[in-house]
């Protein structure tokens, strides 16, 4: 299954209950860009790459960006739009990848809830992080967040259970190879009294922090933050 067919099929439909609370979370993103002075200082154009149902948009376009919304799924852009509500934000059926294509040297661009890891393998990550570099303004900022996944599971730590309530259990299975990690997101809805199992399976591929560290360097930016934020390792890097 590709990633685009795992969120098209699957996540894709219950990916923002799966998140908890959206206000809890966009002011959480909101806190993080104002405790870090991420705000407007020259043109104003921020891109958001695999942007989901809004989780970092909102707070981007609240404290003042002009936001172009990034992702290859439908779903989770329709929802964006609704919670995006008369923001200035420009939502845009996409893939990632084409970052260079999607406005003239923005001075923010962030990727961020792990969606690097979506991308096909290693090489492609290296092509990406060079190319968001090539697109930023001269003093432009770039924010990643992304899990590390130097460690691996095995066994039964391999299971985790991600959320459930009366209707949803969801549980991720994680299996660990050399350069990716398998990932199955095992839903049970319970739809008029009886229990659904429906399962999708998609590859990550295993970042390690220090070597997105490394290449960010590579290109010439400075690492401003580097901290895990919600188990998510955060980097805030300057070109400037
Ligand atoms: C883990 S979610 C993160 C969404 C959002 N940033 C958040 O933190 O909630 C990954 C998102 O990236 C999108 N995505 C993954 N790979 C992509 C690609 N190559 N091009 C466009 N969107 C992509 C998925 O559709 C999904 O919305």
């Amino acid at each position: 299954m590709t990633v685009k067919e795992h969120y098209d099929n699957h996540l894709g439909h219950f990916y923002s209950w799966m998140t908890g609370d959206f206000h809890t979370k966009t002011n959480e993103f909101k806190r993080f860009l104002t405790d870090n002075f991420i705000r407007p200082t020259s043109n104003k154009t921020a891109i958001d790459l695999g942007a989901g149902h809004g989780l970092q948009s909102i707070p981007l376009a609240e404290v003042g960006f002009k936001v172009l919304a990034i992702d290859f799924n439908q779903l989770l852009l329709d929802e964006l739009k609704v919670n995006a509500y008369d923001l200035d934000i420009t939502v845009i059926k996409d893939d990632i990848k084409n970052v260079v294509t999607f406005a003239d040297k923005p001075e923010l661009i962030i990727c961020c809830g792990d969606t690097l890891s979506h991308l096909g393998n290693k090489i492609e990550v290296k092509t990406f992080i060079l190319d968001t570099v090539k697109s930023l303004d001269k003093n432009g900022k770039l924010i990643l967040s992304f899990r590390d996944y130097s460690t691996k599971l095995a066994g039964k730590d391999r299971f985790i259970p991600v959320k459930s309530d009366d209707t949803k259990i969801l549980t991720c299975i994680l299996d660990y190879e050399d350069e990716f990690v398998n990932v199955t997101d095992l839903l049970y809805e319970k739809t008029n009294d009886v229990w659904i199992q429906k399962v999708s399976t998609y590859k990550k591929v295993r970042l390690l922090a220090s070597e997105v560290v490394g290449q960010l360097e590579a290109n010439g930016m400075t690492i401003k933050f580097n901290q895990i934020v919600n188990r998510l390792t955060t980097i805030i890097a300057s070109k400037g």
